[in-house]
């Protein structure tokens, strides 16, 4: 490694420690503080039930239900941080960004499939190289790929539409875009997107691209979001070109 590429190396790595780190620890603290201070609002509440000459069972009931509710949730969010941090280790090398796509396709070929959504696959990278962690990056696509996935699952099967493009940009950018044909976002919603926790997905837990953004942002890179000029929604990042020819 010359001494250029050690440099990034350590840069890389300690602005990914700095702010993964502090944006899981910061986030967790923001979710939990919710469910715990309704459970104890809740619990507070029952006890004063309690203390009536005749408690009434059922509003019990329904306080003990929130409680359970709150505490589910609250061992929710603990479990997806942890399963975030058994992939904190950093491990920056050069990677061919095409074989990193191959990876991905993959992972999701049989998902894509079981959800009858049609994956294209445009990617025109050659041996171009980038300089990253592979898991963290294979996450961010991961996360694109399977919200373009959720945003067209409404559809009819046969207008279900992900595209995946990749190119070099300028002389020292690669660019990845995910494009979907569901329904776009909502212009209110741009600033909210890439927020922590931000989701309106029944199950989600809005941290798919809060995550995407600061492993991008790690990696000297930008993430954005646009609505493609017809329908659907289009997800950007690029990345930093290290070399335009790697290994054969
Ligand atoms: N391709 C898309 N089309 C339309 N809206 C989208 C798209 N991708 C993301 N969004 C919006 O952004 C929100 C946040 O996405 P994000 O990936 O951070 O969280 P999520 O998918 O809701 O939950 P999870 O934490 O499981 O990823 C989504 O809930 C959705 O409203
Ligand atoms: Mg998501």
């Amino acid at each position: 490694m010359d001494a250029e590429l050690h440099n990034l190396h350590d840069q890389l790595a300690h602005a990914d420690r700095v702010s993964l780190m502090g944006q899981l620890a910061s986030t967790l603290a923001h979710e939990l503080s919710q469910p715990l201070g309704s459970i104890l609002r809740n619990s507070e509440a029952a006890d004063l039930f309690l203390r009536r000459d005749v408690p009434d069972v059922d509003e019990l009931q329904e306080i003990l239900f929130d409680i359970r509710k709150d505490s589910q949730r609250a061992g929710d969010v603990i479990q997806q941080m942890r399963a975030m941090l058994k992939h904190h280790e950093f491990h920056p090398q050069e990677l061919l960004m095409t074989e990193l796509m191959d990876d991905v396709t993959a992972l999701l070929g049989a998902e894509a499939s079981a959800r009858r959504v049609q994956l294209e696959f445009d990617v025109n990278l050659g041996r171009a190289v980038t300089f990253g962690d592979p898991v963290q990056l294979q996450q961010v696509l991961l996360n694109l790929l399977l919200n373009a996935m959720d945003s067209v699952g409404e559809l009819p099967v046969e207008n279900r539409k992900v595209t995946v493009r990749a190119q070099r940009h300028a002389k020292s950018e690669l660019e990845v875009t995910v494009i979907d044909s569901g329904p776009g976002i909502a212009p209110e919603r741009f600033d909210s997107l890439f927020k922590p926790f931000f989701t309106t997905k029944p199950g989600g837990l809005g941290i798919g691209l809060s995550i995407s953004r600061t492993i991008v942002e790690a990696h000297g890179g930008r993430i954005w979001a646009e609505n493609n000029t017809g329908t659907g929604a289009k997800f950007q990042f690029s990345l930093p070109l290290v070399r335009e020819t790697g290994p054969a």
